[in-house]
């Protein structure tokens, strides 16, 4: 343990944390109100790949709607679903869900307190095991998201490139960990990477390690962390239908548990391949937009095909169910199932 790098940055976290609507500003903590363990697992779920920016209004939303781990562990899969989507990673909502009614009926609503009983939790890895024990319970645990890479790739001028390099900047996190506010440490770490120690443009004069920085003595501040270069991802093509009825109803369908967009509400389409195979929901007179829908996914490119018919009052679907237009919320669809609502109503409007 290194006691000089965490009161260099614990001292620098008392003038500069960030106002996160989830957080215990230090002075606040150090009075000794500590956090909602509840806030800060539902933050935490958040976060993983997801940028505050992104995260703020759907957790101010969620809070809004359930309050306490109770109020969301009684929650209904579909309602949860539709807030949840345009975050994107749905399985992070499906094991939200999990992990609520678990600690509701199994632990009598109380969160555990440390990492190791966590990670048992649906939805909770090492990352978010570690982030709630610190941050909630003020445990000492090393807290390491992207954003520590990078600053310990810097501060110790690791040139191994990741994710390569991964355990050994695990292991330097771990060694700076202090007994003493090591919840604060944590979301000080974090902030530093996010604010500071920016991946482009390091704003090193601010940085209170700027004097112990092994890269920045040496000069090598902005070509760390280096990095292994990715695969070049694959394209994956599908066809997906729109079906409007005369009453204004919508054929949907809820995708299967497993898999991408698992659990979501989506209009109904092939299977996503190289060559596509038509998969219409009703015998319909399909009319074919002349514009694809693009998607970036973790693992390929999607180009979707989308066609559109409307369908009278009586059709009788062989998948997906109508949702009348008092029912359906946009809102609840995935993104790129919202871009092909959003092309789909282009073409319906200008066409009548
Ligand atoms: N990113 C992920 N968790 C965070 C936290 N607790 N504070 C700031 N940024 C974060």
């Amino acid at each position: 343990m290194s006691q000089g790098h965490a009161a260099l940055l614990l001292k620098w976290y008392d003038g500069n944390a960030r106002a996160l609507p989830w957080r215990v500003p230090p002075a606040d903590r150090l009075a000794g109100k500590m956090p909602d363990p509840y806030k800060v697992w539902l933050s935490e779920v958040m976060l993983q790949q997801t940028t505050v920016v992104t995260v703020g209004p759907y957790y101010q939303r969620f809070i809004e709607l359930w309050p306490d781990l109770e109020a969301l562990a009684s929650a209904s899969d579909e309602q949860v679903m539709g807030e949840w989507a345009g975050l994107g990673y749905y399985a992070r909502a499906r094991n939200l869900l999990k992990c609520a009614r678990i600690v509701s009926s199994e632990f009598g609503g109380v969160f555990p307190e440390t990492a190791r009983e966590l990670i048992k939790l649906p939805g909770i890895g090492p990352y978010t095991a570690a982030a709630i024990s610190s941050i909630a319970f003020d445990r000492s645990e090393s807290v390491v998201d992207g954003n520590v890479e990078r600053v310990m790739a810097r501060v110790f001028n690791v040139h191994t490139p990741l994710p390569m390099s991964k355990p050994k900047l695990v292991e330097l996190a771990a060694s700076l960990v202090p007994d003493e506010r090591p919840g604060d440490y944590a979301q000080a770490s974090m902030d530093l990477g996010a604010v500071v120690c920016a991946p482009a443009n390091p704003s090193c004069a601010l940085c209170p390690w700027e004097g112990l920085c092994l890269a920045r003595s040496a000069g090598t501040q902005f070509e760390l962390p280096k990095k292994t270069p990715r695969k070049q991802k694959p394209t994956r093509f599908g066809i997906v239908y729109v079906v409007r009825r005369a009453d204004g109803a919508w054929l949907l369908e809820r995708r299967p548990e497993k898999g991408l967009l698992g659990g979501m509400l989506a209009w109904p389409g092939s299977e996503w391949t190289d060559e596509p195979v038509e998969a219409p929901p009703v015998d319909a007179n399909w009319h074919m937009l002349n514009e694809e829908v693009r998607h970036v996914f973790t693992h390929f490119n999607l180009r979707l095909c989308v066609k559109v018919a409307t369908m009278e009052i009586n059709s009788l679907p062989s998948r997906g169910e109508y949702l009348s237009s008092e029912r359906f919320r946009p809102s609840d669809l995935p993104t790129v199932m919202r871009k092909v609502y959003n092309f789909a109503m282009t073409h319906l409007v200008n066409s009548k």
